[in-house]
C-alpha cells in the first residue's frame, strides 16, 4: 500500500516536470498549468494499473492455490462432500451463538451464503446438468429446487437480523434442510450417478467441478 502511494506520488513530480518542459508559449518554464497532470495523467494511471495488476495478481495466486488444494481432495463428489462438511460445520458454530453475538452471527450467515453459493453453483453449472444427460433429470430437478429453498433460508435469515428470538429455530431448520439434501447427494445420486461414469467422463467432470470453484471463490 505504501510503495503505491509513493509510486504515485513521485509519477506525480515526474508528470509536473515535463509538463513545465512542453509549456505552450516557450519561455515559461515555472509556469505550471493546473491541468498539467491531467495531460501528463499516463503515469498515473500506469502506477494505478499497476497496483490493479498486483491486486488481480495476487488474488489470482490465492484462487490457484484454492485451487490446488481443492484438486487434491479427489474426485468431484468427495470435493462436493467435503463442501457438505464445511457448510455443516458452519451451522453447528451458528447455533453455538446467543443472541448477544449478533456480528458473529452475520459473519457466520456471509461465511454460509459464500459457501453454499460457490457450492450450488458448481452443482447447479455442472453435476446436475451431467445427471440430466445421464437421464437423471428428476433427481436433478428435485435437488436444484431445494437449493431455491436454502436461498429462500438465508434471505429468510438476513431479513429477520441476528437479534431475533427465532434466529436459532430458523438456523436449526435450515440446517435439518441442508443435511437431508447433503444425504440425498452423497448417499443417494451421486453414487448412482458415479458407477456407470467411465474414468474420462468421471475426470472430467472432476475439472469441471474444479474449474467452477475456481472461478467463484
Ligand atoms: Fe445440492
Ligand atoms: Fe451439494
Amino acid at each position: 500500500m505504501a510503495t503505491r502511494t509513493q509510486s504515485r506520488q513521485s509519477d506525480r513530480t515526474t508528470s509536473s516536470r515535463s509538463s513545465s518542459r512542453s509549456g505552450s508559449s516557450g519561455g515559461g518554464s515555472d509556469q505550471r498549468s493546473a491541468f498539467s497532470w491531467s495531460e501528463n495523467s499516463g503515469p498515473i494511471i500506469g502506477a494505478a494499473l499497476a497496483g490493479a495488476a498486483i491486486g488481480f495478481a495476487a488474488n489470482y495466486g490465492r484462487k490457484f492455490l484454492m485451487q490446488g488444494l481443492e484438486a487434491q481432495a479427489g474426485d468431484w463428489d468427495e470435493i462436493l462432500a467435503a463442501e457438505h462438511d464445511m457448510a455443516l460445520a458452519v451451522f453447528d458454530k451458528m447455533l453455538a451463538t446467543d443472541e448477544t453475538q449478533t456480528f458473529k452471527r452475520n459473519m457466520l450467515l456471509m461465511k454460509l451464503t459464500h459457501a453454499l453459493d460457490k457450492h450450488s453453483h458448481a452443482e447447479e453449472m455442472v453435476v446436475y446438468p451431467a445427471l440430466r444427460e445421464a437421464n437423471e433429470a428428476g433427481d436433478a430437478d428435485h435437488l436444484e429446487s431445494e437449493h431455491g429453498y436454502i436461498k429462500t433460508f438465508i434471505y429468510e435469515l438476513n431479513e429477520m437480523g441476528p437479534e431475533a428470538r427465532n434466529w436459532l429455530e430458523k438456523v436449526r431448520e435450515f440446517r435439518a434442510l441442508v443435511a437431508e439434501h447433503a444425504h440425498m447427494e452423497e448417499e443417494e445420486v451421486f453414487p448412482r450417478f458415479k458407477q456407470d461414469l467411465g474414468g474420462e467422463q468421471n475426470a472430467r467432470i472432476t475439472s469441471l467441478v474444479n474449474r467452477d470453484g475456481f472461478w467463484m471463490s
